[in-house]
């Protein structure tokens, strides 16, 4: 019963056919009992009728009682419709209730145990005759044509309950097969459902299911992408410091010390590598950390002077010409993160002996960091696609997993702000890339 119950609570359709079927009995009971009365009433009404036409036709034909009283039963005739005559002249000794005085209409009279419905005429030689019915018969007669009258209604009712049912079923059909649909081992990977198919009340949800599952087709496509790429890259230096690690005993041991600091030097690439995919793998997550107010300028002095030693290998004249501090709400790694990116990636494609200039600035309700390189820039059509994860410039000869700028993106998108690339035009000391930052203030 519990289970019926909760069956019921939980289902549209279950809810609405007992609704429905609980209104339909309920009216059906109303009009049931309004049919009966009425019906009731009519057959009542039909006798009075019968006695009035009976009197008339007395009356009219001038018919006189011989006797006290007459019955008027007739063979074949249901006992039920019997008319009693009784002259009110001569009252029977039992029948004082029959007085002489009675109006010349109907009433109803109790005469010991028996009830009588009574219609009084005066014949055209003034005899009154009472013709009378039996109450307790008329009223059998009655109740019985008023309950036929109830019958369809006790035939329809299931009927009709039966047949809501059934329709309601039947509208809930798109439903369940919507389910089957979406059971159903499907050969397009992105597993549609078709849109037209599904009636109007239920399309909006069928949108919303499609556009749910198109973004997770997408993602998991996204993230094939980055498991194939990231393997591919990892693969190449791998095998390379594989194929060294095996021939360095067979080298002379003067060679074997350049050797060795080769394969040291490549052991690093692997691990910024691998760091570079982990904080691309990291920054698609939502954070984990807290987030703090964060000096815009101390973070980029600091990155600065971790990129010290790439500064002075390439010769690279950096410096920070306009400094106006902000603070910004960040994750303090992801705003590390940030501007190393970019810094390192303007000292590491500016040539020998070129220029780097960082900038902090107030722009609205944004902390704006600008970094301005004399290197090649990007080719305008690649600008766009160097923030796909593991786009690399066709020009460049750096090495590089082509994920910074992907992280950089996404931890953006994430905080609120946006990077943008444009390739400088200034004609003055810088002809390289300017790349933007802008985050919301704290
Ligand atoms: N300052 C820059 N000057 C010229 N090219 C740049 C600069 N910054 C980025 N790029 C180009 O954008 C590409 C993507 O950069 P990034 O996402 O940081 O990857 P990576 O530096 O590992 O190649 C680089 O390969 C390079 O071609
Ligand atoms: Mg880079």
């Amino acid at each position: 019963m519990d289970g019926i119950k909760r069956r019921i609570g939980r289902s549209i359709r279950a809810r609405l056919s007992a609704w429905i079927s609980l209104v339909v009995v309920i009216i059906s009971l109303i009009s049931g009992v309004l049919s009966f009365t009425v019906s009731f009433y009519e057959a009542h009404e039909l006798q009075d009728d019968q006695l009035r036409q009976f009197g008339a036709l007395i009356k009219r034909q001038g018919i006189t009682l011989q006797g006290a009283s007459l019955d008027l039963a007739v063979n074949n005739i249901d006992h039920e419709a019997r008319i009693y005559l009784r002259d009110l002249s001569h009252p029977l000794s039992d029948n004082e209730e029959f007085a002489h005085n009675m109006p010349d209409s109907f009433s109803t009279i109790n005469e010991q145990h028996k009830s009588w419905r009574v219609y009084v005429v005066e014949t055209v030689n003034g005899q009154r005759i009472a013709l009378t019915q039996d109450t307790a018969l008329r009223n059998e007669i009655a109740r019985d044509s008023a309950l036929r009258a109830l019958f369809p209604l006790l035939f329809l009712v299931p009927i009709l309950v039966t047949l809501i049912n059934f329709i309601i079923a039947r509208m809930f059909l798109p439903v369940s097969r919507l389910a089957e649909e979406l059971n159903r081992p499907s050969s397009d990977e992105r597993c549609r459902i078709d849109e037209d198919s599904v009636p109007d009340e239920i399309q909006p949800f069928v949108v919303s299911i499609n556009r749910l599952l198109s973004n997770l087709y997408e993602s998991v496509e996204k993230q094939k992408r980055f498991i194939a790429n990231a393997a591919h890259e990892l693969r190449t230096p791998i095998t390379a410091l594989c194929l060294q690690a095996e021939t360095l005993d067979a080298e002379e041991r003067s060679d074997r010390e350049v050797k060795f600091k080769r394969l040291r030097a490549g052991l690093n690439r692997t691990k910024i590598l691998l760091e570079q995919l982990l904080a691309h793998a990291r920054s698609q997550d939502e954070p984990k950390l807290p987030l703090e107010i964060c000096s815009v300028q101390q973070y980029t002095q600091e990155v600065i002077a971790d990129l010290i030693p790439h500064v002075q290998r390439k010769q690279i004249d950096i410096g920070m010409p306009y400094i106006e501090d902000t603070n910004v709400r960040m994750i303090p790694i992801d705003l590390y993160t940030v501007v190393k990116n970019i810094v390192d990636n303007a000292i590491r494609y500016t040539p020998l002996g070129g220029q780097v200039d960082v900038s902090l600035r107030r722009r609205f309700e944004f902390c704006e960091i600008c970094v301005l390189d004399s290197g090649p820039g990007i080719p305008e059509h690649e600008l766009v696609r160097v923030k796909e994860p593991f786009f690399r410039g066709s020009e460049n000869l750096e090495q590089g997993s082509g994920l910074g700028l992907a992280i950089v993106s996404q931890i953006l998108s994430r905080a609120g702000g946006k990077m943008v690339l444009s390739n400088s035009v200034d004609g003055g000391r810088h002809h390289g890339l300017k790349v933007q930052i802008f985050i919301p203030l704290a």
